[in-house]
């Protein structure tokens, strides 16, 4: 998605500062902002322009309701764990309207009801458990019986949340990095983070320019942490979600953020466009990173699944798809990195990311300034995690199905025949090999081993890229890493004499 939320060079020489923050994404900004409003100096890292990672794609539901929903989050991890995480989302929520007030950010933030809208395929009882769950632990939900846009005719159930809130995601960030450079932070475009350790009291972060960035506390908001090559991995899976924006004459839907029961679940809202027209703005169709390369069919299901409903709706005008981290016991994962003094990390997005980033600005800012914060437990990225979790056993099945991938044979018969556009895997003797053909015609070879941990890389030809299925890493076609925890590129191969037959 092409957005440009701040002007920023590359880091040009090594530099000194109280706290380095590696990714300008929402999480990375907010650490900024907090910390340089409690007086710390900071520098931001990050390897592409300013904000255009995950949080440039984001359709920015605020909410305190929880995807998983609070009354799983209470059986696996208990009510104060629970109670705890809704006050840090509805704290969040506070945060950004505070803060886009006190900055005068145009950003379209809106406060408005969330509905959780009961899908014909799912029993009554799921609304029953969560609204018991929630009135137990003192959280405000109301029991709704009206229409939405989830049902062609008719009346249909759904709890309310009141107080939520939306904004635009980009508009937020400009205004957000425009507030960071006034509280004279530096912000640093185009520059890679590679390495980060403890030089005597410094924490040293390097980068592969050669530069590097010497602070006394380190911020990993990549996303996806780099820093880390195993503990957080195997806790979270990465999933593929798509959305899409349509025009709707104004009026036509209730301001409203909309999530149905299903799973995968649809989520909707609107975004002002014009006098007499919005925006509504259609996710869902997710599915584990790179397992299914069909994303033109999963927008056309979308849209499908929208016009179903929303009889109004008019050309469709943006098209897009994102990944996101999906946490094992359904809270992120923000904090010290285990086993460390200095260094803080922000992940486990799943789709409350913005929230998620939100908390991570006041939680690893009281961490820094006071030591401690009240959420810190809730958020411990060294948690362990309850063996009781059924899906801990399913999202880590794709590892070994990986290893298992570097045997089978090659999906086409010769390279050569590759479309602009299209990837295949092949196989030559033991080596897998990832070969595409960019949109401009040139053919790329690489080695098909993740650069993480070694997982077998697939392509996406919606996103034009390589996705490990294992823990979310990205690659272009011409190799470079785009979303860790990968940082090193594909490794180049030589074109292969002979392939392994084509299954
Ligand atoms: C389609 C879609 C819809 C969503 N809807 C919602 C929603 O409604 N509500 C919600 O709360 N969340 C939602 N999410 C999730 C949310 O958008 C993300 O979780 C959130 O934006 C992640 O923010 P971040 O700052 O962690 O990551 P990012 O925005 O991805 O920022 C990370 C940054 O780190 C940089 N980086 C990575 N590696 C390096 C390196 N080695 N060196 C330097 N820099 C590096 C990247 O370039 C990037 O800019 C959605 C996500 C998607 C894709
Ligand atoms: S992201 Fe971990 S192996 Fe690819």
């Amino acid at each position: 998605m092409d957005v440009l939320v701040a002007d920023a060079p590359a880091l040009p020489c090594t530099v000194a500062t109280d706290v380095a923050v590696i990714g300008s994404g929402i999480a990375g900004l907010s650490v900024a902002y907090e910390l340089a409003s409690h007086g710390r100096s900071v520098v931001v890292l990050d390897r592409g322009r300013i904000g255009s990672g995950m949080t440039a794609r984001t359709t920015a539901h605020l909410a305190t309701a929880l995807d998983d929903g609070y009354d799983e989050l209470a059986r696996v991890r208990g009510a104060d764990c629970a109670r705890h995480y809704y006050q840090s989302v509805a704290a969040a929520i506070d945060r950004a309207e505070a803060i886009q007030h006190a900055e005068r950010i145009d950003c379209n933030f809106r406060r408005l009801d969330g509905y959780w809208v009961l899908a014909p395929e799912t029993p009554a009882s799921e609304l029953d458990e969560e609204l018991n769950c929630c009135r137990k632990l003192g959280i405000p939900v109301e029991d709704c019986i009206e229409p939405t846009p989830f049902h062609v005719e008719g009346l249909v159930r759904s709890l309310r949340f009141a107080r939520q809130a939306r904004l635009h995601p980009t508009k937020y960030l400009a205004g957000l990095a425009r507030a960071i450079q006034g509280l004279g932070a530096r912000l640093y475009a185009d520059t890679c983070v590679e390495g980060i350790r403890q030089q005597h009291d410094d924490m040293v972060v390097t980068t592969t320019s050669g530069h590097e960035v010497r602070a006394a506390d380190v911020v990993v908001a990549t996303n996806s942490p780099v820093n880390v090559q195993v503990a957080i991995h195997t806790k979270q899976a990465p999933y593929r979600t798509y959305a899409l924006a349509a025009k709707i004459p104004a009026g036509a839907l209730e301001d409203a953020l909309y999530w149905d029961t299903l799973d995968p679940y649809h989520y909707v809202r609107l975004q002002p466009f014009s006098a007499g027209e919005d925006l509504v703005i259609i996710g869902g169709e997710d599915h584990r990173s790179g397992e299914a390369d069909d994303g033109a069919q999963r927008l056309a299901a979308l849209e499908r699944w929208a016009r179903d409903r929303l009889p109004d709706l008019r050309e469709v005008t943006h098209r897009w798809s994102g990944q996101v981290l999906e946490p094992i016991d359904f809270a992120g994962f923000i904090g010290r990195s285990p086993g460390e003094e200095h260094l803080f990390i922000v992940s486990g997005d799943s789709g409350q990311g913005i929230t998620n980033g939100l908390v991570a600005g006041m939680l690893i800012t009281d961490l820094i300034t006071t030591g401690a914060s009240a959420w810190e437990e809730v958020y411990a990225p060294s948690r362990r995690i309850q063996k009781n979790i059924g899906e801990f056993i399913s999202e880590n099945i794709t590892p070994l199905k990986n290893l298992a991938e570097y045997l089978t044979a090659s999906e086409i018969a010769s390279v050569e025949g590759l479309r602009p556009g299209e990837g295949r895997l092949v196989r030559s003797g033991l080596k897998k090999i990832a070969a595409c053909r960019d949109r401009g015609g040139n053919l790329h070879l690489h080695s098909a081993s993740c650069t993480h941990l070694g997982c077998v890389v697939h392509w996406n030809s919606l996103e034009q890229c390589w996705d490990c299925p294992c823990h979310g890493s990205q690659f272009a076609p011409d190799g470079t890493a785009l979303n860790g925890p990968a940082v090193s590129p594909l490794t180049d191969v030589e074109k292969p004499a002979k392939l392994e037959a084509a299954a």
